[in-house]
């Protein structure tokens, strides 16, 4: 069995991250998120894997090469737009050859990988598998209709769900699945939407079978599920530390790298700080990552996803619920207590309390 994990898309909801970084390399506790898939799917013995990539990216390829540092063979499959979740699959016909595969949306985490969901398909026999999973706003997803454990209507987004079952990132096919997607028509919003695949499937009288995930799982594509997702993996860690702690309290679990000094501050994990960074007359509150060569003094920071090389420095508020890129500064301003300055980019966004 062979997978496709998607890392292309538009990534509009997570600008202006997005703007010059993909979004699958975004770090969750300090991860990137492309490599929570790729575990996923190598945990349960999958070692060939397509990546869709946008064609003109080069940034999964410089990162995860030909999969070896990752336990896996990768082969890139550029797609020249974000055409759609069923056009992913078209252009991935060549790559599967054949074979049934599973099909993974790169923003999406679950607990407990993916294994489980492979053994249900391959026990069911049908053409087709999804991962569903009970939510309280139905409406915003692909909900399924279930009878007899076969799944016998999908609608995207509707007014009036059937059910509470979303239809999840997760998906299992055999080859007929090609005939779907080689036979829908674009959407009004010209792509090739997955639903629309699944639907002639139903309507060709081919089976799709379901499980309902019943750990946690998580579509990252706002900011706040990314900090809900940071959340999530921050309270399975395990202590860990490596760099020079002085004069400093830790309460709670912290991952703490080589080359990191931390010092006259206060850590309430779960925390994990990466290499190379220095915490000084500081407070970092719980759930909180904090990457490579970042410097957080006289500050508090929590529950924030802080990418490398950035700065927190003199902020007399605490920083919290935040999702800082690369190379960002935020400074305090300690001449004017009333006024802030900014220097944002396109689409960035500032809540002030
Ligand atoms: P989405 O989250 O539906 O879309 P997006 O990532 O473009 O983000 P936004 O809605 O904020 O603009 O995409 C789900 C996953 O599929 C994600 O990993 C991106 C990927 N994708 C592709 O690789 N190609 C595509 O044509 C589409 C639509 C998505």
């Amino acid at each position: 069995m062979k997978a496709i994990i998607t890392a292309g898309g538009h990534g509009t909801r997570l600008r202006p991250i997005t703007h010059t970084q993909n979004k699958h390399l975004i770090p969750i506790a300090n991860k990137f998120m492309l490599d929570y898939a790729i575990e996923y799917v190598r945990d349960s013995g999958i070692s060939d894997i397509g990546i869709i990539i946008n064609a003109n990216d080069e940034s999964i390829k410089n990162e995860f090469k030909d999969g070896s540092s990752r336990g896996v063979n990768i082969a890139y499959i550029p797609q020249e737009a974000p055409l759609g979740l069923a056009h992913v699959i078209k252009i991935s016909e060549k790559f599967i050859n054949d074979e049934p595969f599973i099909f993974y949306l790169g923003d999406n985490i679950l607990v407990g990988g993916v294994a489980k969901f492979i053994k249900e398909f391959k026990r069911e026999n049908s053409n087709c598998h999804l991962a569903l999973s009970k939510v309280p706003d139905p409406n915003r997803f692909g909900v399924a209709e279930v009878a007899n454990n076969k799944i016998i209507s999908i609608e995207e987004k509707p007014k009036n769900p059937k059910s509470d079952l979303a239809v999840t990132g997760i998906y299992l096919y055999d080859p007929a699945i090609f005939e779907a997607v080689n036979n829908i028509k674009p959407s009004a919003r010209g792509e090739l939407e997955i639903s629309d695949a699944h639907q002639y499937l139903l309507d060709h009288g081919l089976d799709i079978s379901y499980s309902v995930i019943t750990g946690w799982w998580k579509d990252t594509g706002k900011p706040s599920d990314l900090l809900s997702a940071n959340q999530l993996v921050l309270d399975n860690i395990e202590n860990d530390i490596k760099g020079e702690i002085v004069n400093t309290t830790i309460n709670g679990k912290a991952v703490i790298s080589e080359n990191v000094r931390v010092s006259n501050s206060k850590i309430d994990g779960p925390v994990i700080i990466n290499e190379d960074t220095i915490i000084e007359n500081a407070h970092v509150t719980p759930h909180t990552a904090i990457g490579k060569r970042c410097k957080v003094t006289n500050s508090t920071v929590g529950y924030s996803i802080i990418m490398s090389d950035s700065v927190v420095r003199d902020v007399s508020d605490k920083v919290t619920n935040s999702l800082l890129g690369i190379d960002v500064e935020i400074i305090g301003n300690h001449k004017d207590q009333s006024a802030h300055r900014f220097i944002l980019g396109d689409q960035s966004r500032v809540e002030v309390d």
